[in-house]
Formats: C-alpha cells, sequence, structure tokens
C-alpha cells in the first residue's frame, strides 16, 4: 500500500520535521495511513521511538509492514484521534499528523487538539500538515474545487482555517509557527508552553 500524495509531500515534510523533532523520547502519529512518513522519519532519526496510529485495520497492516525492518517503529496502534480519552494512554514529546484535518469535522478536530495538548508536556511539538484556508480564503482554485468535493461528500468535514486554529491552539498553551509548504499546504508547528521569544 503505497500514497502518491505521501510520496510527493516526504521530502518537504522531513526538511520541516526533522529539525524540529525532540532530542530524545517518543515521536506518536496519528492518521498514520501507509506509514510513508513514519517510516521515513524513523529512517533519519534511529534514537527516537516511533508510535505509528491508524484506526483502518488493513493500513495497520500496511505501516507494520513498511516498517518492519526499523527496530525504533512499535506495531500500529488503533487510535481513532477524534474519539475523547486517547491522551491518558499516549504520553509524547511530539505529535505528527499529516492530511487528516480536512477529513474530520469542527467538532473532532476540537477533540483532537485537545487530547494531543493533554498528551504533550511543556516544550513539546505538535505538527499538523495539510490544506488549510487563510482568513476564509483558498489558497487556489484547484483548494476550492477539493474542498467543494469534500463538503459534498459530507457538509461536516472540509478545510478548516488557519486562523481558528491559532486561537485554538492559543487557548490550548501551544505557541505557533505555521511554516508554507509546496502545493499551497501548510505545516502548523505548535509547541507547547509558551513561546520562547516571548520570555527573552
Ligand atoms: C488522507 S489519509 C492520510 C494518511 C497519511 N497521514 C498520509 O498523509 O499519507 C487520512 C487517514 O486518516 C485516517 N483517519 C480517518 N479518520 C480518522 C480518525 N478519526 N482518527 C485517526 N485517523 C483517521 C484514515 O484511515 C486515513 O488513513
Amino acid at each position: 500500500m503505497s500514497a502518491p500524495s505521501a510520496a510527493r509531500n516526504l521530502g518537504p515534510i522531513l526538511d520541516v520535521l526533522l529539525p524540529r523533532l525532540p532530542r530524545r523520547g517518543d515521536v506518536l502519529e496519528l492518521a498514520s495511513g501507509t506509514g510513508q512518513h513514519i517510516a521515513a522519519l524513523a529512517a533519519h532519526r534511529p534514537d527516537l521511538t516511533f508510535y505509528p496510529t491508524e484506526p483502518d485495520p488493513m493500513r495497520r497492516i500496511a505501516i507494520d509492514a513498511r516498517c518492519k525492518g526499523l527496530p525504533n517503529v512499535a506495531p500500529a496502534g488503533d487510535l481513532d484521534a477524534c474519539q475523547r480519552g486517547w491522551a491518558q494512554a499516549e504520553a509524547a514529546d511530539a505529535i505528527v499528523v499529516v492530511n487528516l484535518l480536512h477529513l474530520i469535522s469542527d467538532a473532532e478536530m476540537s477533540i483532537l487538539l485537545d487530547e494531543a495538548a493533554r498528551a504533550l508536556g511543556p516544550g513539546c511539538v505538535l505538527s499538523l500538515y495539510g490544506p488549510f484556508l487563510r482568513d476564509g480564503a483558498y489558497a487556489s482554485d484547484g483548494d476550492r474545487t477539493f474542498d467543494e468535493s469534500l463538503r459534498a461528500q459530507d457538509p461536516g468535514i472540509g478545510y478548516k482555517d488557519v486562523e481558528v486554529l491559532r486561537t485554538v491552539l492559543t487557548v490550548l498553551d501551544f505557541s505557533l509557527e505555521v511554516v508554507d509548504m509546496p502545493a499551497n499546504n501548510l505545516t502548523i508547528l505548535a509547541r507547547k508552553g509558551p513561546d520562547p521569544r516571548a520570555i527573552l
């Protein structure tokens, strides 16, 4: 199992994430899909332990197959990131989420962010990659078309606004860094605790 989109965005995601991962500890991925991102991250950082998770059982099999030769990757866990309570069993030093937020509702995203805030300690990072609205606006006509197709399938889902995320994550005590990515995507890097620049 292999996702063309993951093959395309892998390099840029590694470029942003690798320098921002913790020096040691555990990295949890939500919605790991085919496992392409976590396998590459784990190969680059043998000093960290990686925990892929994915609710789809066929994808969990694919993740385990892909990560078989990587001793620092745990078996894929069955985790629905939109169900309350998962943070109790999933303390982590970093959480990675690629291309999930536009596929869930606002209420589900609130649960995901709230649980991530509980799972992470001070200084730990939550990374959210995907397509977003910028202050209510689409980044391109292609984004509008894609979002409209998502909402036609399910009016409850679709692109989230980066400004809404900024507000919610600030309330949850994260400091934000937003990085422009290829194909109009963004990586929102939310670090738990106050912005270190505000302390200096
Ligand atoms: C577009 S794919 C992205 C997969 C992978 N992160 C990537 O970028 O290649 C979305 C993934 O989210 C998973 N997913 C859907 N709802 C979820 C939920 N509530 N909690 C966790 N994962 C979910 C799907 O099973 C699917 O693997």
